[in-house]
């Protein structure tokens, strides 16, 4: 089939970036859509063309590096599903297909459809992470866990920090990232004893940021390719107010 791709193109961060139309002649509907794009790639680049630059790695929906606005939507029409495992079947021939990148204060363009999200980094830096000196491999059963904690705790667990939930919602806010990340430890019992330090650093960092603030839109929601669920950001309240009072309680 024959698409028709319009794509952010932009030389750098300062440059003011323009959308340019492209036409992908045969292309295979069991191509991936990444597999689209290097297709247009292969050809710009034996054209002397600059290739369109466009960030990706494990191309299996685990690594979190692809990414961007497909029609309005990042990650694309398919619910649950990363750009890299979109398929071309979900297109028809002669679609306009409209690319951008994630649209955030916080994820400056580097270049064309690719992203700076260092932001994402350094929340996690400042607390998701447990500060124990863990020693050799423990016995799998020698801390038990209660069940739902440990499948709420593997569900936030799943977030890949693609940064969809920052281009989807109309404030960039990146609470459900930043929860998801609190969660994920918070629910257990080798992250409890820091938990309220946690929170308070983690959203302490995510102000600093340049991300909104969250306004229950539900966007982020709607468009993770890991399903994470809005929860995870009252629970993150819930902890970061417990956390306030600890410390003016002294
Ligand atoms: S919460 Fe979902 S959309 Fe946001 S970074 Fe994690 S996986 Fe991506
Ligand atoms: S390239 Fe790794 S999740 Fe898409």
């Amino acid at each position: 089939m024959r698409i028709i791709l319009h794509i952010w193109r932009q030389k750098n961060t300062d440059s003011p970036g323009k959308m340019v139309r492209y036409e992908v002649p045969d292309v295979d509907e069991h191509m991936s859509f990444l597999e689209m794009l290097d297709v247009l790639n292969e050809r710009l680049i034996e054209e002397g063309d600059d290739p369109v630059t466009f960030d990706h790695d494990c191309r299996e929906g685990i690594c979190g590096a692809c990414g961007m606005v497909i029609n309005g939507v990042p990650h694309g029409p398919e619910r649950g599903t990363t750009v890299c495992q979109l398929h071309m079947r979900h297109f028809k021939d002669g679609d306009e297909i409209y690319l951008e990148p994630w649209r955030a204060r916080a994820f400056p363009v580097i270049k064309d459809l690719l992203v700076d999200r260092t932001a994402f980094d350094r929340i996690i830096s400042a607390g998701g992470f447990i500060s124990v000196s863990t020693g050799s491999a423990p016995d799998g059963n020698a801390i038990p866990i209660r069940k739902e904690d440990a499948e709420l705790s593997m569900d936030a667990a799943a977030c890949i920090g693609c940064g969809a939930c920052v281009a989807a919602c109309p404030n960039a806010s990146a609470m459900l990232f930043t929860s998801a990340k609190i969660s994920h430890l918070n629910l257990l019992p080798q992250g409890a004893p820091e938990k309220h330090e946690r929170a308070l650093k983690m959203v302490a960092q995510m102000n600093q940021e340049n991300f909104g603030a969250c306004t229950n839109v539900a966007e982020c929601e709607a468009v993770c390719p890991k399903n994470i669920k809005l929860e995870n950001i009252a629970r993150m309240f819930r902890h970061w107010i417990e956390a306030s009072a600890a410390e003016r309680a002294g």
